[in-house]
C-alpha cells in the first residue's frame, strides 16, 4: 500500500497513465535476458541494475534509446520491434521500479524441514550487494554530499521528479563506463546546462572516492 501511495505522487507525467503490471511483467520477459528476472543486471554490470530506479528516469532512457538519441547497440532491435509506446513505456519502468531488491541473502539452514531450494534461488537472485570499491569513502562521501546528493539524493537513491537514477546499489563498473560518456558529452548529464559538463570538474581520483562511499551506502 506504502508503495502504491508512492508510486501515484511521483510526477504528472506518470499519473497520466494506467498501470498494467501484468504488461509491465510481460515487457520484462524481453528485457530479462539482459538485465535478469528481478531487473538486477548482470555480467558485472555491462547489463546495468534497472531494479527501483526512479520511474521517470527509466521512461527517459527508453525514449532516448527509442529515438536514437542515446546509443545502445544491444537495445536497438527491442526497442524497435515493440515500437514502445508511451504506455508500455510506463508500464515496464512502473514494474522495474517496484521491485525492491535485497542487499543481505539471510542465513538458511538447509537441514531445516521446510528448506525449499528453488526459493532459496529466487531469493539470491533477488540480492545484490554491490562489492566495496577502493578508494578514500570518508572523502567521497564528503564530495558526494558536497557536489552530487543535491540530484542523486542523499543515499544516492535517486530521484523521480527530476529523472536522476541511483548511483548506490549500481555496479562499479557500469558506472564508470557512463563517466566515459557524460564526460565526452555522448550523454548529457544536466538537461538544463546541456553543454556543461559536469563531471569534467572532478578527477578519477575524485570520482574514485565517490563511488567508494557509494559502493558502502547499501551495507
Ligand atoms: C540484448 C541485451 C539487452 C536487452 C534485451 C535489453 N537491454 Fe537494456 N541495456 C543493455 C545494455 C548493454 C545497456 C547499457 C548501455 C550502456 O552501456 O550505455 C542497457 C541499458 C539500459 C538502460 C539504462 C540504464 C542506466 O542506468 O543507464 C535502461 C533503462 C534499460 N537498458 C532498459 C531496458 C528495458 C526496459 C529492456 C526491455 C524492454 C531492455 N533494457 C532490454 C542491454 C539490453
Ligand atoms: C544537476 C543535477 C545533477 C548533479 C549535481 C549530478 N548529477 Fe549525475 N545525473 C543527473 C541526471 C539527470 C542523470 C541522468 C542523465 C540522463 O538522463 O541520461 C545523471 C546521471 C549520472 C550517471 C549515470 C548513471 C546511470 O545509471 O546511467 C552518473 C555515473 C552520475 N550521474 C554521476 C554523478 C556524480 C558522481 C555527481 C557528483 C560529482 C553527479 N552525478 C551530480 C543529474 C545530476
Amino acid at each position: 500500500m506504502v508503495l502504491i501511495t508512492l508510486c501515484l505522487s511521483t510526477t504528472l507525467q506518470a499519473k497520466e497513465y494506467d498501470y498494467d503490471p501484468d504488461n509491465g511483467k510481460e515487457i520484462n520477459e524481453l528485457c530479462s535476458g539482459c538485465h535478469g528476472e528481478f531487473g538486477q543486471g548482470g555480467k558485472d554490470g555491462e547489463y546495468p541494475r534497472l531494479a527501483a530506479q526512479p520511474i521517470e528516469f527509466t521512461m527517459n532512457q527508453l525514449r532516448l534509446f527509442r529515438d536514437r538519441k542515446r546509443k545502445n547497440f544491444a537495445m536497438v532491435e527491442y526497442i524497435d520491434d515493440r515500437q514502445m509506446p508511451e504506455n508500455d513505456i510506463y508500464d515496464i519502468s512502473r514494474y522495474l521500479y517496484e521491485i525492491k531488491l535485497k542487499t543481505q541473502l539471510p542465513p538458511i539452514d538447509e537441514n531445516a524441514p521446510d528448506f525449499d531450494a528453488y526459493a532459496r534461488l529466487l531469493e539470491s537472485k533477488m540480492t545484490m550487494q554491490i562489492p566495496k570499491a577502493p578508494g578514500d569513502i570518508e572523502r567521497g562521501k564528503k564530495l558526494y554530499n558536497k557536489e552530487c546528493d543535491s540530484c542523486h539524493g542523499k543515499e544516492g537513491l535517486g530521484d523521480h521528479k527530476k529523472a536522476v537514477p541511483m548511483l548506490s546499489g549500481q555496479y562499479t563498473n557500469y558506472l564508470w563506463k557512463q563517466v566515459e560518456q557524460l564526460r565526452t558529452l555522448e550523454r548529457i548529464h544536466d538537461e538544463d546546462s546541456p553543454k556543461e559538463e559536469l563531471l569534467n570538474e572532478f578527477s578519477d581520483e575524485d570520482l574514485t572516492d565517490i563511488f567508494a562511499y557509494l559502493s558502502i551506502v547499501d551495507d
